[in-house]
């Protein structure tokens, strides 16, 4: 009896651990089930609206949430099966975002245990996916079907599922599918009935395509892109490739599309027209000769029950095609068309567009339509605050351009194929793209063998090459297919690049971890010096670094140096900025602050190192966003001594005098600027007539600083120097501890010697506390204070270093607090926006006016902020108010040297190791801190790189400086 049981047991064990094996989700084997092929965008995104097939599902549906596969309810699929007390939740949506579950940031660790192919594996107590060891979606609509419709072939469309989905449509299995970022299409005419229809889907958080997905980016999961049926004639366009492309010396060009029809019915089809025509080509100046057809087509007499044939249609065009690229983005619409010569039962026509470019490698030298083009990048994630991975059209546009309007002509789309309507915009208003296939395995170390030799994961890396070539093949946009980031070395990635060079010859495969299959050389995070250096070294492809200037926190100094190597040298293609937008979460109900790793209790969690964009979540620009505009123009000034401007061109296909050139001359105290600018003379879809596309300040006669005397100190009028000690002063060795303006204390803290300065998220990563720590502490500093009158002092601090051995100095200079009143701001200087010695560039001098919150910056991960450089003088004053001693009262901060000044509303020690902007605490007094000088932000990585050393401060060299403060009644 015993070993009967027992038997019994072990066959019952034996049958589960089979079974566990046996999970479609954990076995790399299948990748799909009844999935159908990919192909391309078959209708423009924006004109989705005008084809008739498309029905949308995307709305309201019902949603239950379980921790784990054995939680769910396992016939949920089944028509009986009441969901009506379920939860609902909108589609496209992530489910974190929708208050199930728990949003996860982790960077290159996988947040689950490693054991591929499995995904369950018994995680440590604390993390995450220990409770939650695979959560499951599950999702129920109701779709409504005509007669009409049931005559025709159903397909359900799939934008995007994270990260594996199975469907059922009346209780009954259509299907498996994943590869999250890449459509996934069903066949479900035989499934679908006349009337209502139960369309049921069951999301898996993770399978074993997640080891593909490894991605730096929060981990979200649900039906997170749009859902479609598409109503299709039985006899239908199933995909079709158009190629554009100029001959050797651009006088002809040739259009060559593939069509593939299908004929899903059970009858054969005769006399079918395939037609491609072009919209109105007058208009774009070719063929301009009426007798010229633009219309071309192809007769297929007869098309067998299930059956595809691919039939090419060509155009020669004798005229210099009109090119496509990011400066002048030159499209071709065009109508494709599917007509029976009979009856009209089948007809179907697409609007689409193309676009005539050449993308060679010519030596080491990479070209677009013959010239040495520079791509000026970025790096995007797929990011929307409220809604994760699901991001609508309006801030597709808003990031387009913003990004335009940056001088920003090239994004990678890191690290996965994004939405269609994305590529689109890039089509009309001119960026290059870098397509890139949702593959990263960094959870195995860069450049890992382990997935890059692992055979039984060879299917999956070519289905995510295959399907990122297919659906985005006809965007004239894009010019390099990058087979993925971070990922394996090997076999897998060698038949990546196969697939891609055996869908496209037109466009190069690029790849970062794995040289021998990519046709760019990419090495990131240079410092400059070191780019220019690699560069030289790699002499058979062209270089580029597909990242670059980590933008996390307070960033981006050196971006010039980059730019001055990467003009000098021609074989360098270019540089992608890390990356585009804070990653930062703004859920309901608690939405008050963005969030980051570990804020959702998420475990395990790399914390803000998804705060690192040009912009914030909800897309306003961050100081650095101005200093890549800057650095990124096409246009660049230079005067020459005779006075004339010299204006080198960085584009290609502009001629400068496309551009409005104005000018206008600033007189400040004295000083006279230049400031010129190039102007658009015409409205683009990313900006308005007059927009500034390139700009430069140039100083024609230059401030007079205060006379200094012998001693490095500034003179005023001699005579004003009372002989009598003020008792306005006290002052205690080298600090000002009191100052008395008209019965009141000025001082809400000391003037002080001060080096220190809070660390920026670079000089975190740097070490930066640790190297320079010795500078909490003042030394070899004498502070003298000079007392004009009883509103008025002078302050000469001097450094005479007596050591040889000290690292750089944080900054050079002194601090003080004001009563809290002092909330406004007017200085000459750099601005209006945040800068510093080492990201100054974009900030012109001027008077600027602001509050001090403006005059901070505020940073999802707070840091130090705020700088601004270059002070002729500063004011700084209090409101005009009956109910503060404090009101109406102005001190002004004038040095002999430029100064550079940061205000807060916080103390140094408020904002050291605070993790948000809102657990600062603000508000009872003003932090000024004057400088001579201040460390510069850094511009390389947020993982060890420094400062360049010309924009440090030497710790073993004198420095000295002089500035007079002066209180003054505002309005006297
Ligand atoms: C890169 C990686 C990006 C991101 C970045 C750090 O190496 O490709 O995905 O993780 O580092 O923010
Ligand atoms: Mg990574």
């Amino acid at each position: 009896m015993m070993k009967r049981t027992l038997m019994i047991l072990v066959s019952v064990l034996a049958l589960q651990a089979q079974a566990q094996e046996t999970h479609d989700w954990e076995n790399p084997a299948v990748l799909g089930i009844n999935k159908l092929p990919y192909h391309a965008t078959l209708q423009l995104p924006s004109k989705e609206k005008e084809c008739k097939e498309i029905v949308s599902l995307d709305g309201e549906w019902q949603f239950r949430w379980s921790r784990n596969p054995e939680e769910r309810i396992v016939d949920f699929y089944r028509e009986d099966y009441d969901v009506s007390q379920w939860g609902k939740i909108t589609v496209p949506g992530n489910w974190q975002t929708q208050g199930y579950g728990t949003p996860i940031y982790i960077n290159i660790n996988y947040p689950f245990v490693k054991d591929r192919p499995r995904v369950t594996t018994e995680p440590p107590k604390d993390w995450t996916a220990y409770e939650n060891r695979n959560p499951v979606g599950q999702y129920v609509t109701f779709v409504d079907v005509t007669k009409e419709m049931l005559s025709k072939n159903l397909i359900l469309h799939f934008g995007g599922v994270h990260s594996a989905m199975y469907v059922w449509v009346n209780g009954q299995k259509v299907g498996y599918s994943q590869n999250s970022m890449s459509p996934a299409e069903f066949d479900v005419t035989k499934f679908m009935r006349a009337g209502k229809n139960k369309l049921a889907v069951e999301v898996y958080r993770w399978s074993d395509g997640s080891y593909l997905e490894d991605q730096d980016y929060w981990r979200l999961s649900g039906i997170f892109r749009s859902v479609q049926l598409w109503v299709r004639p039985l006899v239908h366009i199933a995909d079709y490739q158009v190629t554009a492309v100029p001959n050797a010396d651009y006088s002809k060009f040739t259009v060559n599309a593939k069509i593939a029809v299908c004929n899903t019915g059970k009858k054969a089809a005769k006399n079918l027209l395939v037609q491609l025509q072009m919209a109105s080509p007058e208009l774009y100046g070719v063929n301009v000769n009426p007798n010229h057809r633009n219309v071309t087509n192809h007769h297929i007499p007869k098309l067998p029950a299930g059956d595809t044939i691919t039939v090419e249609l060509a155009y020669h065009y004798d005229t210099p095609p009109r090119l496509w690229t990011a400066e002048k983005p030159w499209l071709y619409p065009f109508t494709l068309q599917l007509l029976g010569m009979k009856d009209s039962k089948n007809d179907e026509a697409f609007n689409y567009h193309f676009g005539v470019k050449k993308v060679e490698i010519v030596g080491e030298v990479f070209k677009i339509n013959g010239k040495n083009v520079k791509l000026r990048g970025v790096n995007r994630h797929d990011h929307h605050p409220k809604t994760g991975r699901y991001v609508d059209d309006a801030t597709y546009e808003d990031d387009i351009r913003l990004m335009k309007q940056a001088n920003i002509n090239f994004l990678r789309t890191s690290h996965y194929p994004d939405r269609e309507y994305l590529y689109e915009l890039c089509d009309r208003w001119g960026i290059y793209v870098m397509d890139e296939a949702n593959h990263e395995t960094h959870g195995y170390g860069y450049a890992n063998k382990v997935m890059g030799e692992d055979l039984t994961f060879q299917k999956a890396h070519v289905d995510r090459a295959e399907s990122l070539v297919k659906r985005d093949f006809n965007h004239p946009s894009i010019i390099l297919w990058s087979l993925g980031n971070e990922g394996g070395v090997g076999p897998n990635i060698e038949a990546m690049y196969n697939k891609v060079r055996e869908l496209d010859s037109t466009r190069p495969p690029f790849y970062d971890s794995d040289r021998r299959y990519s046709a760019i050389w990419d090495d990131s995070y240079l410092y400059p010096e070191d780019l220019r250096r690699e560069a030289q070294k790699v002499s058979d492809k062209p270089f580029m670094m597909r990242e670059y200037a980590h933008a996390m926190g307070n960033s981006c100094g050196n971006l010039k140096e980059y730019w001055d190597v990467i003009y000098a040298d021609s074989s360098i293609v270019g540089a992608a900025i890390w990356d585009w937008v804070d990653q930062g979460l703004k859920l309901s109900p608690d939405g008050a602050e963005f969030k980051y790793g570990g804020d959702f209790g998420d475990k395990p969690n790399d914390g803000p190192f998804c705060i690192n964009g040009l912009i914030a979540p909800d897309r306003k620009p961050h100081p650095h966003y101005y200093e890549v505009q800057y650095v990124y123009q096409p246009l660049q000034f230079e005067r020459k001594d005779d006075g004339t401007i010299r204006i080198i061109n960085r584009d290609h296909f502009t001629d400068p005098s496309e551009y409005e050139m104005s000018y206008d001359t600033l007189r400040y105290d004295g000083e006279v600027l230049l400031n010129v600018a190039a102007r658009l003379k015409e409205d683009k879809p990313w900006a308005k007539k007059g927009f500034v596309v390139a700009r430069e300040q140039f100083v024609l006669t230059p401030y007079v600083f205060p006379v200094k005397q012998g001693d490095g100190s500034f003179v005023t009028s001699v005579s004003d120097v009372t002989k009598e000690p003020s008792p306005c002063y006290t002052i205690d060795g080298n600090k000002l501890t009191s100052w008395i303006v008209d019965g009141k204390e000025m001082l809400q803290a000391p003037l002080e010697p001060y080096f220190w300065k809070p660390e920026n998220d670079n000089q975190n990563a740097a070490g930066f506390a640790r190297r320079v720590a010795t500078w909490k502490e003042i030394k070899d500093v004498k502070v003298t204070y000079t007392v004009i009158n009883d509103r008025s002092i002078r302050v000469d601090m001097d450094y005479q270093p007596t050591a040889n051995d000290r690292p750089v100095m944080p900054k050079f200079g002194m601090r003080m607090r004001l009563p809290k009143e002092f909330t406004q701001i007017k200085y000459y200087g750099r601005g209006p926006w945040e800068n510093y010695p080492d990201r100054k560039g974009s900030a012109f001098l001027g008077i600027y006016e602001m509050p001090l919150s403006e005059y901070e910056t505020e940073y999802i991960h707070p840091q130090d902020n705020g700088n601004r450089c270059d002070i002729r003088w500063f004011e700084i004053s209090s409101e005009k108010s009956e109910n503060s001693e404090y009101s109406d009262y102005v001190l002004r901060i004038e040095g002999c040297d430029p100064l550079c000044i940061r205000a807060w509303d916080y103390g140094e020690e408020d904002l050291e190791g605070v993790r948000h902007p809102n657990d600062i605490n603000r508000g009872r007094f003003v932090n000024l801190n004057i400088d001579l000088n201040i460390h510069g932000v850094g511009g390389a990585d947020t993982w060890g790189k420094r400062t360049l050393p010309q924009y440090t401060i030497d710790g073993n060299q004198p420095h000295h400086y002089s500035f007079m403060m002066t209180f003054l009644p505002l309005r006297m």
